[in-house]
């Protein structure tokens, strides 16, 4: 089950990344527009619902000792993620500028799971 719970969320990380060259090819292909608007719908549900999911996989996985650990780095990622893209919707100064922040968090995020899918102890405290 908490291996489930991991490689559904993996999936869906690798996923998410996809809503950007549907963006970026949406400008010359208009084809792109009515998919671009379903997955702008879905793509903040499925993060929060990733946070959760990620956050009971290792509580799991650890025995329901939650600490510092290289799924931890994976999950905070996640959670910083949200919070860049619900600050920079919300306030006015940040909304011409998170995007590039929550892109390079996710680039991170996305490495930071190789490292724990392929050495899940790299880091343990
Ligand atoms: C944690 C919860 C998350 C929330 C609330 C969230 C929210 C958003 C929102 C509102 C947008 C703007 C969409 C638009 O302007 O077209 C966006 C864009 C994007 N998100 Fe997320 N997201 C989350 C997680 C993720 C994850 C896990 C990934 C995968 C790596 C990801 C990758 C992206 C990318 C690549 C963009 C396009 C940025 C751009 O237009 O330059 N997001 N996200
Ligand atoms: C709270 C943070 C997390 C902790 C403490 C954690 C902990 C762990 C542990 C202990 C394992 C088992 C390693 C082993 O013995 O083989 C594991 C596996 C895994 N985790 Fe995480 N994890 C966390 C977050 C995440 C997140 C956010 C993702 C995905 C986005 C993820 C994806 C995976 C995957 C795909 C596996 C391999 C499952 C398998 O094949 O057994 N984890 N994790």
């Amino acid at each position: 089950m908490a291996s489930f719970l991991g490689w559904i969320n993996a999936v869906s990380a690798v996923l998410m990344g996809g809503i950007y060259p549907i963006k970026k090819k949406m400008t010359s292909n208009k084809e792109l527009i009515p998919l671009y608007r379903i997955v702008r719908k879905i793509h903040p549900i499925i993060g929060s619902l990733m946070v959760v999911i990620g956050g009971y996989h290792g509580y799991l996985m650890l025995g329901g000792n939650l600490r510092l650990h290289s799924g931890t780095l994976v999950w905070l990622m996640l959670i910083l993620m949200g919070v860049v893209a619900i600050l920079g919707q919300a306030v006015n100064a940040f909304r011409k500028k998170w995007r590039p922040l929550h892109r390079t968090l996710g680039l991170l995020m996305l490495l930071l799971l190789v490292a724990h899918v392929i050495a899940p102890y790299w880091l343990m405290f």
